[in-house]
């Protein structure tokens, strides 16, 4: 609806300026406009009017001050199979003097992106990057009367640019329509540039909320109508934690910040989440109203909400941000803390897409993202500067990059799943079109099968890759105490694609599977058929046809019975691979 709405007023637009004989820039037609589209199971980025699953990486911060910089690493990009750039557009740089305007950084990244046959989003660094101001302009920052900055508990001015007045929003907002009607007059027709992040990592640091006095007079202010009306008409399918939050003060219709959420840190988050949200959504309904480009935010990740970059829109503020931004159209999480699964699924609820802009290179939690949870684009942090087509996002990228419109296919029919393995998990199973698939680390493929190896034999990828892991810490946001920490690599993964009864696309790397019915009929489930290949302008080509010890896991009938009684199984190697396989029962 909100798009349909936007597209209309761009339409409404065009014509007024038609009738007024105002010369047209080359607007393009709206329905062409990149757009988030719900597509049954999923919600998917329709790009070129076909939905696009974005193979991304993200630059590091100062990447795209400088062209020439840049230029060696375009074709790394390339040759990592990413077909998605996420770029920094840094406010100090695009207005240096007050609405003068320089976009000769932008316009040389979009040419170089379309030189080298790839997309572009955009990171707009405004108002605020990790927290801070730092990208705002100068003539901004140093004018602290005009332009007031967040006070803590002790009057301190910290260098975060306050939410509560209204100065820093429009002049932040005048900055991004410029750029976003900048980007429409280079890019309307060509469109390169997929999507907008507006501002970067935001959020309260050091102190739980705002303390400026606009930011007391808005806290001791009634909470407004359109966030309790929003509480009250979706109560029953709100997050449990708004819920909670809500309840544990009374459920009240009306009332204080504090009357209605508590006086907690939670409920300074809360409080802090509605006023950065109402901002940028100011600043994104500006650019919006240009170019209605997809817009999302993104979070830092910490404990509970108000304790750690307070009111950023984290997995237990998702409601607020939906209520307090309508021009935001999704919320994504910077995924560096384990476990890395469980901030996805905190963060694909409440009808939020989810699409990850940040991470660290780990092809298996891609995978696995892609395949259970709709996931729209995966990117890594600073990839450039590891790129290159040898590491294995670039190896597994290559494969989904093949696949991607099965993937993107399987998504909205709800015909597709995954499974990942890491050290502390080292078997997983996955149900998809009547079978049950269980991963294991893998052997490698060929050779004899298990029983067959000499002692000692190395495991494939897994044994080798887990001694290399970094420990997994705790939890996140659900409970149990968060530890800091990377979360820990995957050893295996695979993806299951069902194009068929009986019949299935598997992709996979480090992992040995084995697969039995679940649903009722003969007992046991072997291989019919399995072919390797790789699919060529989305043309299934076949490889080898696997067979004898290629599919066989267990020689001995004693161990076969243990495993699924056929003894018969698919083994993915390190490198990535594609299998078309059709199975039989007996
Ligand atoms: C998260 C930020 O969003 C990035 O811009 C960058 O600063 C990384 N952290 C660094 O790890």
């Amino acid at each position: 609806m909100k798009m349909n709405r936007t597209h209309l007023s761009i339409a409404g637009a065009a014509i007024l300026a038609a009738l007024a004989g105002v010369a047209q820039v080359t607007a393009p037609e709206p329905a062409s406009v990149p757009h988030l589209e719900k597509r049954r199971n999923a919600t998917q980025l329709i790009v070129d009017g076909r939905p696009y699953l974005a193979l991304a990486a993200e630059l590091a911060n100062s990447a795209s001050s400088n062209l020439e910089y840049l230029e060696p690493y375009w074709s790394r990009l390339v040759a990592s199979h990413v077909n998605t750039v996420l770029v920094a557009v840094s406010w100090e740089l695009i207005e240096p003097e007050p609405s003068k305007f320089d976009f000769s950084l932008v316009d040389g990244v979009i040419r170089d992106a379309r030189k080298h046959n790839l997309r572009l989003m955009l990171l707009w660094f405004g108002s605020w990057k990790n927290s801070m101001s730092t990208y705002a302009p100068p003539w901004i920052k140093k004018d602290t009367k005009r332009y007031p900055l967040l006070v803590d508990e002790n009057s301190n001015n910290l260098n975060m640019m306050s939410v509560f007045y209204e100065a820093n929003w429009k002049a932040d907002a005048n900055a991004y329509r410029a750029l976003m009607r900048h980007v429409r007059e280079v890019d309307g027709k060509d469109q390169t540039v997929l999507m907008m992040q507006v501002e970067n990592e935001v959020g309260v640091r050091g102190t739980s909320r705002d303390h400026a006095p606009e930011a007391e007079k808005a806290l001791n202010g009634p909470v407004p109508k359109e966030l309790m009306d929003y509480l009250a008409k979706n109560r029953d399918s709100l997050i449990p934690e708004i819920r909670q939050q809500w309840a544990a003060n009374g459920n009240k219709t009306s009332g204080t910040w504090r009357e209605v959420f508590g006086s907690d840190r939670r409920g300074d988050g809360i409080f802090m989440s509605w006023y950065y949200a109402r901002y940028i959504d100011q600043v994104a309904a500006a650019g919006k109203a240009e170019y209605p480009l997809p817009t999302f935010v993104n979070a830092a990740l910490g404990d509970w909400v108000g304790q750690y970059s307070s009111g950023a829109a984290l997995a237990d503020t998702l409601n607020i941000w939906q209520a307090a931004a309508p021009h935001i159209d999704i919320l994504t999480p910077c995924i560096y803390r384990p476990v890395f699964s469980e901030w996805a699924s905190l963060f694909h609820r409440a009808g939020n897409p989810l699409f990850i802009p940040e991470t660290r290179p780990d092809p298996g939690y891609a995978v696995w993202a892609f395949g259970r949870h709709a996931l729209m684009g995966f990117s890594p942090f600073a990839y450039e500067r590891s790129a290159d087509g040898a590491t294995p996002l670039a190896r597994a990228y290559d494969v989904l990059g093949q696949l991607a419109p099965l993937i993107l296919e399987g998504q909205s029919k709800g015909t597709i799943s995954a499974a990942v393995l890491v050290p502390d998990k080292p078997s997983e199973s996955v149900e998809l079109g009547g079978y049950t698939f269980e991963l294991k680390r893998g052997r490698g493929p060929g050779g004899p099968p298990a029983n067959q190896q000499a002692p000692g034999q190395p495991a494939g990828r897994a044994g080798a890759q887990a001694g290399a892991q970094q420990a997994a810490g705790g939890r996140g946001q659900t409970g149990v105490p968060f530890e800091q920490g990377a979360f820990a690599l995957s050893t295996g993964y695979a993806m299951f694609i069902s194009t068929g009864a009986d019949e299935f696309i598997i992709m996979g790397s480090g992992a040995q599977i084995t697969f039995h019915p679940n649903t009722p009929g003969p007992k046991t489930a072997s291989i019919s058929t399995l072919e390797e290949g790789r699919y060529v302008d989305g043309r299934w080509v076949p490889g080898r046809r696997l067979n004898g010890d290629d599919t066989s896991l267990e020689y001995s009938l004693v161990e076969q019975a243990k495993l699924n009684q056929s003894g018969q199984g698919l083994r993915f190697g390190n490198d990535p691979s594609i299998v078309h396989i059709t199975i039989y029962r007996y």
